[in-house]
């Protein structure tokens, strides 16, 4: 079985996408770890992420890269949303998450192109969103905990730029896929979304 759950960045989609691979029992591949891999080696080797070459060659970025803790940063994220509106990036990387999605048994991927792009056969297909202020509020109870003091309003700003960046570009732009369950997380609690998200999956399994 192969889940696709895509949506906008701190929507819940990440907690999701892990909680519904335990419960089914499948693997998991956050697909926004890759891009921000891509502009985490960017940003290290000095290059410009808005240059389709430089990007481009970021793609081979080492795969130890991907255990780097910054990888979660929001300057990091403010680069992978560059990167990833480069059509050598997303080919670069296309064939890695389809061999993902595509392994026996099946797979939980989660992204912004996953249900519409990578996985259009997925059998179930979930676009999580939450308001902005939601997703600030979250994003900003992160980066306390990790001992960053953001104001929120920055990262207001932040998530809606990103968010326009997102759907905007003509490459793979994000969008909720023909047949794709709607999922707002705005007013939800973690375990709420969770059951929700089982619930709205088993719905799409058996209706085939
Ligand atoms: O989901 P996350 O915030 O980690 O993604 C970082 C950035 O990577 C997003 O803002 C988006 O521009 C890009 N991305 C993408 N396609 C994906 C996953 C992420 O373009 N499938």
């Amino acid at each position: 079985m192969i889940i696709a759950v895509d949506g906008p960045t701190a929507s819940g989609k990440g907690t999701i996408a892990k909680a519904l691979a335990a419960h089914f029992g499948l693997p998991h591949l956050d697909t926004g770890l890759l891009y921000r891999a891509v502009g985490r080696q960017v940003f290290l080797t000095g290059g410009n992420p808005d240059d389709a070459d430089a990007a481009h060659a970021a793609c081979a970025f080492p795969e130890t890269l991907l255990g780097d803790p910054e990888l979660r940063s929001e300057d990091t994220g403010g680069y992978a949303s560059r990167v990833s509106v480069h059509p050598a990036v997303r080919a670069a990387l296309l064939e890695r998450q389809q061999a993902f999605a595509n392994q026996p048994g099946g797979a939980v991927l989660d992204g912004r192109d996953i249900a519409t792009v990578i996985a259009p056969h997925a059998d179930a297909k979930l676009f999580v969103t939450a308001s902005v202020p939601a997703r600030a509020m979250r994003r900003w109870a992160e980066m306390k905990q990790l001992g960053k003091d953001v104001e929120r309003a920055e990262i207001e700003a932040d998530l809606a730029e990103r968010d326009e960046r997102d759907r905007n570009r003509a490459e793979a732009p994000l969008r909720q896929a023909e047949g794709a369950a709607l999922l707002d997380t705005s007013n939800l609690t973690k375990e709420m979304a969770v059951a929700t998200a089982i619930a709205l999956v088993e719905k799409q399994v058996a209706r085939g």
